[in-house]
């Protein structure tokens, strides 16, 4: 830990919360919490609630709960340190100054060394492509139509030709052998250390901070393979960035457009289109679409004008749906690619093409259309009824009635018939069902008893945060140590010492569980899980007591299993009596 519990305690307590997630999400107040759109999962009605009481938010759809910290640790992928250095700047609080010993150097948290070290990386291969040695590769680049204000502002640059230049340079510059292995820029094996690039231009890739996490390195001319990316590091998430997007938030278009490469990305920004990203290499994923999510709901998807491109698509229609964002397609043709597209015919025609996009999901009638022979009624018929079962997935009617006069119109048949056909289908029930995973009975009773378990756990540490008047009554009969779940535990002994001091204070015991995104989940959920319906005051007092017995008996039952001597055993039957006679306390 860098910084004392108190100053952790301080920044948090400066930061309200409502404020800080009110800048992410927009909020809704209802009775004492507010409501919003979680950021960290789709959904179309707001489940996700920030209490202001007591500073924690919670998610009731998909569990993503803690405090103020959290919530930027997971909304800007920061760690545990750059969170407090926003929040604590937010407060205007002034950390104290690190004191950059070599030992505290080595001691700093891994991410943050790879951040810094990868700053370094690029700043060196940007400067190695404006020296001599780089002359190849800045002529390369200058050669592809990249102006040297492009080159600048994505911080192109040049890997050397020596085996294990970088190496040196970051050895210089006091990063370790084990922290170099762990960035994926070297190799360092009993065969010798090497550089991964060589002889490449290099483009840096940086998240939505600006800040580098991995690079890409393309060859100069041709040679295999054409481009070389980082693997994947602590830093680098393939499926959860993509290249340009640092820029692309900031466009003011109202949609995105997506694209395959690094180049085409750069073409593009030099043209004018500053709102083009990439995937990295990898197809296009659900992790790409929420991130796409939070800055716009439309794309307009670029991709080659080849087979590859055109299943590339199809693949990433359907992503982008869930989430619930647009898609159009763009005609590239006659050229590859978008950076292709521009050199020959300029940034007025691309602009152009963009108007003219055509839907996402007529761009999936085309396809299907060109697998079957439309002369012949068979074959028609088969492709119409494929047509029909892909509009019976519009839920929504008023939605279901627009794409089936769009797709009439399309292919140029009468749009009452596709219709009927939709409906007669519709009402036959035709909808796929889910198949439900087996599981045995015997397999889930256990899972129950122990979901069970936790629950009751869970259950008595939030009655007790919401009606701390209950401490007082049973306190003598429970302890921390009947919390059998090691987090539980944690979280019983924290809160109890606020419950002694009369000061409870949920979001202070979240500090003790920002390091762990699962755990962070569990204690948020402790403090913001109420009851589905509303229970009288009798029915959550019956809960609250089966609970209580609930825990005492698992406990004694897991201490039963480490009994060592006969004395030990005899004080735990003692204990299991009482536990009989207890079941008539009251609240
Ligand atoms: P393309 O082969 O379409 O290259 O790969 P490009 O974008 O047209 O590149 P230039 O114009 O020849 O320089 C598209 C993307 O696929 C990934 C890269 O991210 C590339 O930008 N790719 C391609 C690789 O990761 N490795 C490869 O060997 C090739
Ligand atoms: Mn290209």
């Amino acid at each position: 830990m860098f910084y004392s519990d108190e100053l952790v305690e301080e920044i948090r307590d400066r930061n309200d919360i409502v404020d800080v997630i009110s800048s992410y999400v927009r909020l809704q107040k209802k009775g004492s919490s507010y409501f919003g759109l979680c950021p960290f999962h789709n959904e179309k009605s707001p489940s996700f609630s920030v209490s202001s009481d007591k500073q924690m938010y919670y998610c009731f759809g998909c569990g993503a709960g803690g405090n103020v910290i959290t919530f930027l640790m997971e909304y800007e992928n920061y760690n545990f340190k750059e969170a407090l250095e926003v929040l604590a700047e937010r407060a205007g609080i002034e950390l104290p100054q690190q004191s950059l010993s070599v030992e505290a150097k080595a001691n700093w948290d891994l991410k943050t060394r790879l951040l810094e070290m990868h700053k370094e990386a690029a700043l060196y291969y940007y400067h190695l492509l404006k020296s001599e040695q780089g002359q190849i590769g800045y002529n390369y680049l200058t050669n592809r139509g990249l102006s040297e204000q492009t080159i600048r502002s994505f911080g192109l640059g040049y890997s050397s030709s020596y085996p294990n230049d970088l190496y040196q340079f970051l050895k210089g510059k006091g990063y370790k052998d084990s922290e170099l292995k762990e960035s994926g820029l070297v190799s360092i094996s009993e065969k010798g250390v090497y550089d991964k690039f060589w002889n490449r231009v290099m483009f840096p890739i940086m998240d939505t901070n600006n800040r580098v996490i991995g690079f890409g390195g393309r060859v100069m001319g041709d040679g295999n393979p054409k481009y070389l990316n980082s693997p994947e590091t602590k830093i680098f998430d393939k499926s959860r960035n993509l290249y340009g997007l640092n820029v692309a938030k900031k466009s003011k278009k109202g949609y995105f457009l997506i694209c395959e490469g690094y180049m085409d990305v750069i073409s593009l920004h030099q043209a004018g289109f500053t709102n083009a990203v990439a995937s990295l290499g990898t197809a296009f994923t659900s992790g790409h679409a929420l991130l796409l999510k939070r800055y716009t709901e439309q794309v307009i998807l670029t991709y080659d004008s080849d087979e590859a491109g055109k299943r590339a698509a199809l693949r990433a229609i359907p992503i982008l749906k869930e989430v619930g964002i647009g898609v159009k397609v763009l005609n590239m043709k006659p050229y590859k690619d978008p950076d292709e597209f521009i050199k020959h015919l300029g940034a007025e025609e691309f602009e152009q093409r963009i108007k003219t996009a055509m839907n996402g999901f007529l761009f999936e009638i085309e396809v299907l259309k060109e697998q079957y022979e439309m002369n012949d009624p068979e074959q028609k018929t088969k492709f119409m009824t494929k047509v029909v079962e892909k509009l019976i997935e519009f839920s929504d009617e008023l939605e279901r009635n627009n794409y089936i006069d769009a797709v009439a119109n399309y292919l140029m048949i009468s749009g009452d018939a596709l219709r009927k056909r939709v409906n007669e289908l519709g009402n036959r029930g035709f909808y796929t069902q889910k198949k439900e995973t087996k599981v045995t009975t015997a397999q889930r009773k256990k899972q129950d008893k122990v979901d069970g378990n936790k629950e009751a756990q869970r259950f008595i540490l939030t009655r007790l945060s919401e009606d701390v008047s209950l401490y007082e009554k049973i306190k003598h009969i429970i302890s921390e140590d009947d919390f059998v779940e090691p987090l539980y535990r944690k979280v019983a002994q924290l809160l109890f010492l606020q419950l002694e001091e009369n000061n409870v204070n949920p979001a202070k015991i979240m500090n003790h569980f920002l390091e762990n995104e699962e755990e962070a989940k569990l204690v948020g959920a402790v403090f913001h899980q109420t009851l589905k319906e509303e229970l009288s005051q009798e029915e959550k007092n019956k809960a609250l007591k089966e609970a209580i017995i609930r825990i005492k008996k698992q406990h004694l039952e897991e201490a039963s299993k480490q009994v060592q001597d006969i004395s030990e055993l005899q004080a735990i039957v003692e204990k299991q009596r009482q536990l009989k006679e207890l079941s008539n306390f009251s609240l």
